[in-house]
């Protein structure tokens, strides 16, 4: 199934034509497919099936909470690393023996929140986290689950900004480093060692770092046993690449022939964070032309969204598809001129798409920015004094919007005069 797909002429989201969703809820827009969201859950979890593993979506890349909501009902668990991404999986009811806790900087008053709600575990990335966590616990007289966040120093062959388990990165513990702090986990009482966590990266698109790394984790499992708790979790975080252009990825399938079998081995439970799989390809942006401009030799294609609604190309120069909605012949690129797509931002850095071979587009004209439902809506900003996106679900051939498009009264609502 595709959930963007030109139907008589018009990008169609499932049976809606983008075309009616822009008019009717204006520009920039985020349209995300729940049939789309589903079938991204389902591919997975079939994929690993075997493994039975707990699925906790990682709240990061698209934390709508109607997003939340639909991958709770098809019972996902969820990633978080902060205590607003906790109180959003709170908000929707998530259960909270599904839902983990990453991130290098958690703060006193978030791990309360999380103990309070009582989350599954922690994924630990330092000794003094280790001892904050245990502090906070014992304060609350209860005891913390916790996996170690271990440093696998694995190359995933990603984005430098988006490689998390290389020595060099401030995630996770070195391997040296981690054996010392399990040798000594008596040290903290409260604290119940129960994983191993190692996420090595996103948009990975071949399974052999992740492989390596799941390798490498199950043999520190093996040498490395806390004297008072059992080791019954492996969580290899997420990562799992989509195609933003034809043929880049792997499916999940291709992963899990390499990581399912040695799983099963070891005997541990299987924990997944996946974000981008799951949310990337189900969504889109639907952005207007403001104007179209030549200068210097270019063609700029001047649209209502910018690097302040997606701001994937600016940062990681990331590709995203763009086209126009209606068209007879996407993504057919021979025999149009190159051109810039950017937005109305004072940066020189704000572009969504540059040197495409876009057809002829004229002021007025809708255009498609694909593969943006992670990471799209969740990294947007006010700068420039500019409004958020609304963002819709679609399901079928009926949307709901999902997050209204913020009004000039909400970018002031936090100033006190
Ligand atoms: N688990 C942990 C501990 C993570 O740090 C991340 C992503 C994930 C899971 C989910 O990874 P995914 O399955 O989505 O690849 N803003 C960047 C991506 C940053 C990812 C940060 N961590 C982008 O737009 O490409």
């Amino acid at each position: 199934m595709d959930a963007f797909s030109y139907r008589g002429g018009c990008l169609n989201c499932d049976d809606l034509p983008a075309a009616e969703l822009a008019s009717q809820v204006g520009t920039p827009c985020y349209v995300y497919s729940r049939a789309a969201i589903e079938q991204q859950y389902r591919t997975l979890t079939d994929a690993f099936a075997e493994a039975d593993p707990l699925i906790c979506y990682s709240v990061k890349a698209n934390g709508n909470l109607a997003v939340l909501e639909l991958l709770r009902g098809l019972g996902s668990g969820f990633d978080i690393v902060s205590g607003g991404e906790l109180f959003r999986v709170r908000h929707i009811g998530a259960d909270p023996s599904t839902v983990v806790f990453a991130g290098v900087g958690k703060t006193d008053r978030e791990i309360r929140e999380a103990l309070d709600a009582g989350i599954l575990m922690f994924n630990a990335e330092s000794s003094s986290e280790l001892a904050a966590i245990n502090r906070v616990a014992a304060d609350l007289g209860t005891t913390a689950r916790v996996a170690l966040r271990l440093n696998p120093d694995v190359d995933p062959q990603t984005h430098h900004y988006i490689t998390t388990g290389k020595k060099e990165n401030k995630f996770g513990i070195d391997f040296e480093t981690a054996a010392g702090i399990v040798a000594r986990i008596t040290d903290y009482p409260h604290v119940r060692l129960v994983g191993y966590h190692g996420h090595i990266g996103s948009q990975v698109t071949d399974p052999k770092p992740h492989a390596e790394s799941l390798g490498k984790l199950i043999e520190f499992a093996n040498q490395c046993a806390p004297a008072n708790s059992e080791i019954e979790y492996i969580n290899i975080g997420g990562g799992f690449g989509i195609d933003y252009q034809p043929g880049q990825a792997v499916p999940p399938s291709a992963f899990a022939k390499l990581l399912v079998p040695v799983i099963r081995e070891a005997g541990k439970k299987l924990i997944l964070e996946p974000g981008r799989y799951i949310a990337g390809n189900s969504g889109i942006l639907l952005t207007r032309v403001v104007h179209v401009k030549r200068s210097g030799g270019r063609r700029f294609i001047v649209c209502d969204a910018a690097m302040t609604d997606l701001i994937r190309p600016s940062l990681y120069d990331a590709y995203h598809a763009v086209w126009p909605v209606l068209s007879d012949a996407p993504f057919e690129e021979n025999g149009c001129g190159p051109a810039d797509v950017v937005g109305p931002v004072c940066e020189s850095g704000d572009f969504l798409a540059k040197g495409r071979h876009l057809p002829d587009v004229q002021q007025g004209d809708l255009l498609a920015v694909f593969s943006a439902g992670a990471y799209g809506f969740a990294m947007s900003s006010n700068y420039n004094a500019r409004t958020r996106a609304a963002e819709v679900l679609v399901d079928g051939d009926t949307y709901r919007v999902v997050r209204r498009r913020e009004s000039y009264e909400d970018l002031i609502q936090q100033e006190l005069p």
